[in-house]
């Protein structure tokens, strides 16, 4: 007995003092990123897509999401990007609650693949059931997360529900046909109250690749700017900061996040931008996404990241702050992982103590552009998310995980 209630202590108070992961709140300090602890951190990560057409995260039907935790766990990762949709949370404020897993499903696959993908997602997922909604799915993601010591960082990766992305989908720019932006931002500030319970969300990217949006020329002519994307992104950043100040604020960029170049650089293009005008100086954090998959060589690859923002990783710097590559990827059915691209990124990032996380997770989707169980050859997954796609493209990569990790 008194051995029992000495052990419970034991594990009670060892839990929580000597590993008390993951160590929240992270802040910046310079280009780093610390813990609590004052350590610091670098993602090296997934990108776990949650934002299609079905709104709840992919794979599901394939396997549980402890193994496919496991499986990220197994590369030596530390971090996820969960993608979600801002018509996820306009269904649950306006429309009267969270829809079912079962109920999105036939709505986005139609009623009778539907039913069937539904049945093999609580047959792999037991812990689900005909109650369990689309955001309990992302609480259920995050408790594993958490379990296996896995950050997430979420994503609003589009308004409308859908595959991502396109100049004319609608979802590209600040007003655009299904990009609201007082929806958006009440979405924001419904997914970090929601996240604040998780425990290990640690950081948010407002939205993922802002373009041109040529589906509205007006809006395209008049307002494709940086002082647009300033007064929108600033504002919703307060009001993330105001809902949840613990997590990281990450902004991106124009041109489907290739560049932060005046944002780096303190001023130009109409826009100026001073970290130390924000009562969450010590949140914000830069991510951008590279896909120049055909570059010829690295030394130009990385003079190119320099001009389009990582210039603020520099002492020199105007703005100096953190900077993730939220994504970048490549086919993963060839030789790829070897190219100058990828061999590049896998020296650069963890020489530069960059963060990063790949595209993609996914080694199918439920649904995308119209197809259904649409083969992801991207995927770090195989189609049924049973094993990796490409052993060699995985070895190499968990040697970047070391690197960065380092
Ligand atoms: C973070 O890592 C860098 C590079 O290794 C190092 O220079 C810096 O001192 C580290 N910061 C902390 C707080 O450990
Ligand atoms: C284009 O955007 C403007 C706002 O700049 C809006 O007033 C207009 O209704 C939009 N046009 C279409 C066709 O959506």
């Amino acid at each position: 007995m008194r051995l029992n209630l000495y052990t419970s202590i034991v594990l009670v108070f060892g839990a929580t003092s000597s590993h008390c992961w993951p160590n929240a709140p992270l802040v910046t300090s310079g280009r780093w990123i610390l813990n609590s602890n004052g350590q610091n951190v670098t993602y090296a990560g997934v990108n776990w897509p949650g934002a299609a057409d079905v709104m709840i995260p992919e794979g599901l039907q394939y396997a549980s999401v402890a193994s496919i935790v496991a499986g990220i766990k197994s590369l030596g990762m530390n971090a996820i990007r969960l993608t979600f949709a801002i018509e996820m949370i306009d269904d649950i404020i306006d429309g009267g609650g969270d829809v079912t897993l079962s109920t999105a499903f036939n709505k986005a696959l139609g009623t009778t693949n539907g039913p069937l993908v539904y049945k093999e997602v609580l047959a792999k997922n037991p812990q689900f059931s005909a109650s369990t909604t689309r955001l309990q799915v992302y609480d259920a993601i995050a408790a594993e997360c958490y379990k296996q010591q896995i950050y997430v960082h979420l994503d609003n990766h589009m308004s409308k529900g859908g595959w991502c992305c396109s100049d004319t989908d609608g979802n590209g720019w600040f007003g655009d046909t299904y990009f609201d932006v007082t929806k958006w931002k009440r979405g924001l500030q419904y997914m970090v109250t929601q996240g604040a319970k998780w425990g290990n969300l640690m950081s948010i990217g407002m939205r993922n690749e802002l373009r041109h949006p040529l589906d509205n020329a007006s809006l395209n002519a008049n307002t494709y700017n940086w002082p647009t994307w300033y007064s929108n992104m600033v504002a919703a950043a307060k009001v993330i900061s105001a809902a949840n100040p613990g997590i990281l604020i990450f902004f991106s960029g124009l041109d489907y996040d290739t560049t932060l170049a005046p944002i780096a650089q303190g001023s130009g293009s109409g826009v100026t931008f001073k970290k130390s005008d924000f009562s969450f100086a010590d949140k914000i954090v830069l991510e951008l996404h590279n896909y120049e998959t055909t570059v010829g060589s690295c030394s130009t690859l990385q003079s190119n990241l320099v001009g389009d923002g990582f210039s603020t990783l520099t002492a020199a710097a105007a703005n100096q702050m953190p900077m993730v590559m939220t994504e970048w990827g490549h086919d993963q059915t060839d030789g790829s992982y070897a190219g100058v691209y990828a061999s590049c990124l896998h020296s650069y990032l963890p020489a530069q103590h960059v963060g990063w996380t790949i595209w993609v997770l996914a080694g199918s989707y439920y649904i995308r552009s119209g197809t259904q169980d649409y083969d992801e050859t991207w995927g770090l997954y195989n189609h049924d998310w049973s094993a990796w796609r490409n052993a060699a493209a995985i070895a190499n990569l968990k040697t970047m995980v070391q690197a960065t990790l380092a």
